[in-house]
């Protein structure tokens, strides 16, 4: 079991920080590159989602990672020619670490907060979450916390605000849909729609699909 204490801290960005220190510190081989840590799903299992959803690699979309992590996701989409990408993350240290690993290929690493970002209005195609709304939430899930849905108020309504009409949401979460569909609702700014996702895990995920209006 979890304790509350421990969900709280993934809320904040020191936890990550030092816990992309140690990941680093702890690999064998070499130690100068950070490994990637993949949550929820390889890329391999998320590829047919990706196909249906994303643009074509030759409109050349605006395709927004929030809370990129350790992930290898902006290095496998750009080897399927998606070369305008931007990768965000609130703990400097995998920033450094990622801009460092991918410094050959042609796409941005920023350290910035999710909630808060310095992208204009309607300028991002496909915005991809995976497990980073996850990291948001603690407490109980029938009744958030205030902080829970502060955050994760924030969080959404930056993302609406960043989406060209017409542009995606992609959020890939492993908490239960009735708990998530009421957080990202938003009828007056996009549709939404369910995708689960089955993969070799023992329980399966879940891709909220939102379109900006
Ligand atoms: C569970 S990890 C997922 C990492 C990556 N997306 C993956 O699939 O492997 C959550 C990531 O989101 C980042 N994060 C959490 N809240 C954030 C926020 N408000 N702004 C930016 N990054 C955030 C954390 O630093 C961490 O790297």
């Amino acid at each position: 079991m979890v304790k509350e204490e421990d969900l709280v801290a993934l809320a904040h960005p020191e936890y990550w920080n030092e816990r992309y220190i140690l990941e680093q510190k702890a690999q064998n081989g070499d130690k100068s590159v950070l490994g990637a840590y993949e949550w929820l799903s390889t890329f391999e299992t998320l590829r047919p989602l990706l196909a249906k959803y994303l643009p074509s690699s030759s409109h050349n979309p605006h395709i927004l990672h929030l809370g990129c992590g350790n992930s290898s996701l902006t290095a496998d989409l750009y080897s399927l020619g998606y070369t305008n990408q931007t990768s965000i993350d609130f703990a400097p240290f995998v920033i450094d670490a990622m801009k460092a690993k991918y410094a050959s290929l042609d796409t941005r690493w920023l350290y910035m907060d999710a909630r808060h970002t310095s992208f204009p209005d309607a300028s991002i195609d496909v915005a991809i979450d995976k497990s980073t709304l996850d990291a948001m939430m603690h407490g109980s899930q029938w009744d958030p916390p205030d902080d829970v849905r502060e955050n994760v108020g924030k969080y959404v309504d930056e993302v609406g605000r960043v989406l060209k009409p017409g542009g995606q949401f992609l959020c890939i979460t492993y908490r239960q849909p009735h708990f998530i569909k009421p957080l990202l609702r938003r009828e007056k700014l996009w549709t939404l729609d369910l995708e689960v996702l089955s993969g070799s895990a023992s329980f399966d995920y879940f891709v909220f699909v939102m379109k900006r209006l």
